[in-house]
């Protein structure tokens, strides 16, 4: 078959990304700022990346993921943190301060809940739920691995729709099993960076096996994580533990369940460690944690039950409380 590739002019392309914005609109993609752009756009055709920004071909960029329920943004500060720290890391950020971005994320989002309520007549505020995505980027400049040929580092946020996960799993608990797939190395786990290959697998994994979850043990045979999920014990002498941080993603989620635990004396709290399988099997208790779902229990690992605890039902409560409107970890939109 002879195929013809157009030749597009700027005009042709408007015209595409326009019909592109109408048939996405119910994409749940609510906002995006670029850098690049300089500005807020809602058009979905227009929520573009420019393809020589490093991040784009080579991974080379940090990110996070925020979630916005009840008028506010859940722990902004922890998640510029690890974004700060990671872009530290790999010597990325020479544009940006906290601050900058801080204003940026709070009018982005406040742009993506104008848009859901034009979207949506009549509903309020509490009704805008939406995960804030934010990608710190290498930046545009060459096709190579050079980190220097950019034209300096880019930021994009961007606001989409908060998928639930079934109510039925918090009841009930999630299926998790054993990783094929290695603990990254060195201290590549520890940084949120855009370069998600065998996160990707992990998932990929998950999905195949039927499972919900799977969880990567390092080669000492030590418990670190899944694919885009923190997982911690209520072990068998009843206190809350989670991995050493050396290995795995410390949560932000994962981070405020355990200082709430200890702040309210809901269960003792052992200091991170080494965890092993037999642990893991021999728990009291299993737990995922993660930005878009909070808490969710563990029903079952490789097919062996894991016992429910009554713990999880009142860190899960005082998650929920820490995430109305006005908690000291909530930044209000206005
Ligand atoms: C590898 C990995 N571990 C754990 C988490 C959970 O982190 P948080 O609780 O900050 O969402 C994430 C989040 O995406 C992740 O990518």
């Amino acid at each position: 078959m002879n195929m013809q590739t157009p030749r597009l002019s700027a005009n042709d392309v408007f015209d595409i990304l326009e019909a592109k914005t109408i048939k996405l609109s119910q994409a749940g993609y609510y906002a995006m700022y670029s850098s690049w752009l300089g500005g807020i756009v809602t058009d979905v055709g227009l929520m573009n990346l420019p393809i020589d920004d490093h991040m784009v071909h080579r991974g080379d960029g940090v990110f996070e993921a925020l979630k916005l329920v009840n008028g506010g943004i859940y722990l902004l500060e922890e998640h510029l943190e690890r974004l700060f720290l990671g872009a530290a890391k790999l010597n990325l950020n020479q544009n940006y301060n906290k601050d900058q971005l801080r204003q940026i994320i709070l009018q982005t989002a406040q742009a993506g809940l104008d848009f859901f309520v034009q979207k949506n007549p009549g509903a309020q505020i509490q009704d805008f739920s939406a995960i804030v995505r934010l990608f710190l980027s290498r930046g545009p400049g060459s096709f190579g691995t050079n980190p220097y040929e950019t034209i300096g580092n880019q930021f994009y946020c961007v606001i989409t729709e908060l998928k639930a996960v079934s109510p039925e799993k918090y009841k009930t608990g999630v299926s998790i099993g054993k990783s094929h797939l290695a603990v990254k190395s060195s201290w590549f786990p520890t940084i949120k960076s855009c370069n998600y290959l065998p996160n990707v697998l992990m998932k990929k994994e998950a999905v195949d096996r039927h499972l919900d979850f799977t969880v990567t043990f390092t080669d000492e045979g030590f418990m670190a994580e899944s694919s885009t999920e923190n997982i911690f014990l209520l072990d068998r002498s009843l206190q809350l533990v989670h991995p050493r941080c050396d290995y795995i993603l410390k949560g932000t989620m994962m981070t405020r369940i355990f200082e709430l635990a200890k702040y309210h004396n809901i269960v003792p709290v052992a200091e991170p460690a080494d965890i092993t399988e037999s642990n893991l099997i021999g728990a009291q208790g299993v737990f995922m944690s993660g930005t878009t779902f909070d808490l969710l229990p563990v029903n079952n690992y490789e097919g062996m039950k894991i016992p429910s605890a009554t713990v999880y039902e009142k860190l899960f409560k005082l998650l929920k409380e820490d995430q109305r409107a006005g908690s000291p970890k909530m930044t209000a939109l206005k």
